[in-house]
């Protein structure tokens, strides 16, 4: 290999760690995404020529490998210490009077710092040959003495430095022996992308962002802990071994000056009417920062104060935390409104007298199903205890009862027929919900709509939830068919209420102006016409049928192609598609078993909805060939050897059957494999697959 390639190499490395260290720890980038990924893939390219020159802190290595069998158990180097927590000023105080006493009765300087409501890390970095630090193994905290290796997922998070160099280091003095531990946390929007997709899979949601970063870290999938934006906090550091002791304030320009992403919401202070003063600031900021906190805490800064204070076998005696505890108040239920989904369930919302808890006014709170409102045992009228902990979400926790709350008087009596069409509820054995089963329901088809023409399904623009009540009102549109028969016309008609300040006598008047204007109907309009393009998938996402969520919908409109095919299909002929169980079998039979829903289809094909898989499919290169990717390959991830199949035409599914065309295999191929061999299906190694594509572009 010649010295250029190499320089080559290494220079677009330390472009790229540039780059990664701008944006996901200094939160200040200086290229967009497009350059970051082209960078990215320049380096691939020439990892892929010189596969002898990857090296496992090349920013390429972020994604791939797949870990082993589960997650291996590893002893930590040191216990993974805790915190001892205060609940009062006045515990505060005390501990305030204790650490003061060993540091000579004078005022303590402190760091205080959000605590993070995630999960704790070690990573541990080893010497490399050059004298820099390369992150060896990532550990869960575990039960404190041993933990859980979840290396591979750890090199995903960006926040988190694969490497540091030996100049660095020697410019801080430090030994590339370290452990650098800190708190794992998804960020609010991460939490709520990630339950979107959840629940247009068919799943539950995941409760809350803690145990979705603990469940995301011990995925088996790496590619898709990439994907879950999970961010690394440091706050502790390990030199050779043992605990530092250095002081916070030290600790942390150490750990920022080492590339780790340190939290910025921090404060000095010196006595307890400033930690005070603190915790009452990160309670009213609580709500508006991008992530989930439990309380705050406080550490020494001075290192002779540290180091005399030392460690108890728990927790450090120079820190403390403070937890909130979950805010509540007490207020009085005053009714209670039933909404209905899209898939027919009612759902039971409190409406509650206005009472402010953890700096918001809560008039609503969810009580989830009519199991929940029984085991409360609530009443109208009941004096209720309301909380709103971390996850911002009020609930509904207890009825209060004693002599200042007398009990309420009414029962809540859960409707057995629709409260929007009046149709029955029914409630299936073994299931929680009731439902409104009548597919015409006006609240019904409202969320149908908005589901129908929400991102990632329709993608319709324009048709958000004012747009859906003017059309369901006006009785334009009944059914998702409607939406592709509306008439500039019809749109223009359509009309809004709007409330103004007279300007002659000063007082609020309401006027009913159009709801579209030409342009933004021809806009609407456009957006429908290019749905009907969106796809096979997009569809069978879109008519909502249970438990078929994005990847379930993908994966049938590759096998079938076509929606008469999946219309046609058996039981046991769903259930050869990968992720398709008999619930979900069941779920389509039902769906196509009814007159209305076939008549549903018929009506947006002859609208001209595309029911088959898209166009490119048929066109291009790889058109009508199945893949199926096994084991870890070299130079591509998974997600980027589907995307190139796809991208020239190809399909990809999870299994391997007669239908296979090619099984592509990396490293650790596992009983795919066997069975291509078994049944005699070509294989292909990663070389093989990019030439196979270069060939068939070259006969197109
Ligand atoms: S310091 C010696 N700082 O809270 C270091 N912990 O309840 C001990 N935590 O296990 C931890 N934010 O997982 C520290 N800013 C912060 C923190 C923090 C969250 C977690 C950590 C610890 C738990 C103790």
């Amino acid at each position: 290999m010649t010295a250029s390639v190499e320089q080559k190499i290494e220079g677009l490395r330390a472009e790229i760690r540039r780059h990664e260290h701008l944006y996901y720890v200094l939160d200040r980038p200086e290229i967009s995404d497009a350059e970051y990924d082209s960078l990215i893939n320049d380096l691939r390219l020439l990892e892929a020529a010189h596969p002898d020159r990857i090296t496992p802190d090349s920013p390429t290595q972020r994604v791939g490998g797949r870990p082993a069998e589960g997650f291996r158990k590893v002893e930590h180097s040191r216990s993974m210490l805790s915190l001892d927590n205060a609940y009062s000023a006045e515990e505060l105080a005390d501990w305030d009077r204790r650490v003061r006493e060993l540091a000579g009765l004078l005022p303590v300087d402190y760091t205080a710092e959000l605590k993070l409501d995630g999960l704790s890390l070690a990573l541990q970095y080893q010497p490399d040959q050059t004298g820099g630090a390369v992150l060896t193994t990532g550990v869960t905290r575990g039960d404190g003495q041993v933990g859980e290796d979840v290396t591979t997922n750890v090199r995903t998070i960006r926040s988190v430095p694969l490497s540091i160099s030996a100049d660095k280091l020697k410019e801080l003095g430090l030994p590339p022996a370290l452990e650098v531990r800190g708190e794992c946390i998804m960020p609010r929007v991460a939490f709520e992308r990630l339950n979107e997709e959840r629940e247009r899979d068919g799943l539950a949601p995941a409760v809350n962002p803690r145990n979705a970063a603990a469940g995301t870290l011990r995925t088996l999938e790496p590619s898709v802990v990439a994907n879950r934006r999970l961010v690394f906090y440091a706050y502790f550091l390990l030199v050779n071994g043992e605990y530092w002791s250095g002081g916070q304030q030290e600790t942390l320009r150490l750990l920022s000056e080492l590339g780790f992403r340190v939290n910025p919401y921090r404060e000095c202070m010196d006595s307890v009417a400033g930690m005070t003063e603190f915790i009452a600031k990160a309670e009213s900021d609580r709500a508006s920062l991008g992530y989930e906190i439990d309380g705050v805490v406080f550490k020494v800064n001075d290192q002779t104060t540290q180091q005399r204070l030392g460690y108890t076998g728990r927790a450090p005696r120079w820190a403390i935390a403070y937890k909130f505890t979950a805010q509540a108040a007490i207020t009085v239920l005053e009714g209670v409104e039933i909404t209905v989904g899209r898939t027919g369930k009612l759902t039971p919302t409190a409406l509650l007298r206005p009472v402010f808890v953890g700096g918001v006014t809560v008039s609503r709170a969810t009580l989830h199903n009519a199991d929940f409102i029984e085991r409360l045992g609530l009443l109208i009228g009941d004096s209720v205890k309301v909380e709103r902990g971390g996850d911002v979400i009020p609930k509904v926790v207890e009825v209060v009862e004693d002599e200042a709350h007398p009990r309420g008087t009414s029962p809540i009596i859960f409707p057995t027929i629709c409260p929007t069409c009046d149709n029955p509820v029914v409630r299936e054995e073994g299931e929680v919900d009731w439902r409104c089963v009548n597919a015409d329901c006006p609240a019904r088809l409202r969320e149908t709509l908005l589901h129908f023409g929400s991102r990632g399904v329709m993608n319709i623009e324009g048709l958000g939830e004012a747009a859906v009540d003017a059309l369901v009102q006006k009785g334009l549109v009944s059914s998702v068919a409607d939406l592709y028969i509306l008439s500039q016309e019809q749109l223009l008609s359509l009309e809004k209420q709007v409330t103004r300040k007279d300007k002659t006598t000063g007082q609020p008047a309401t006027t009913l102006q159009p709801f579209f204007g030409p342009v933004s109907a021809e806009k609407l309009l456009k957006q429908i016409e290019s749905s009907k393009s969106a796809g096979l998938a997009r569809i069978l996402m879109g008519l909502g049928i249970r438990h078929v969520g994005e990847r379930t919908a993908e994966e049938l409109a590759v096998e079938f192609g076509d929606i008469h095919e999946l219309e046609k299909a058996a039981p046991e002929r769903l259930e050869q598609v990968a992720d398709v169980g008999p619930e979900i079998s069941r779920s389509i039979v039902d769906f196509f078993s009814l007159p209305a829903n076939h008549a549903l289809v018929e009506r947006l094909e002859a609208a001209g909805v595309a029911m088959k898989a898209e166009k490119r499919e048929r066109t291009s290169q790889l058109v009508g060939l199945t893949f199926v990717l096994t084991g870890s390959l070299p130079a591509l991830t998974r997600d980027e050897a589907k995307a190139m199949i796809e991208g020239a035409g190809g399909s990809v599914t999870g299994s391997v059957s007669k239908k296979t065309s090619y099984v592509v295999v990396g490293e650790e191929a596992g009983s795919k494999l066997t069975k291509a061999r078994d049944l005699g299906i070509p294989i292909l190694d990663e070389a093989g697959l990019i030439e196979l594509i270069q060939q068939k572009a070259a006969e197109s």
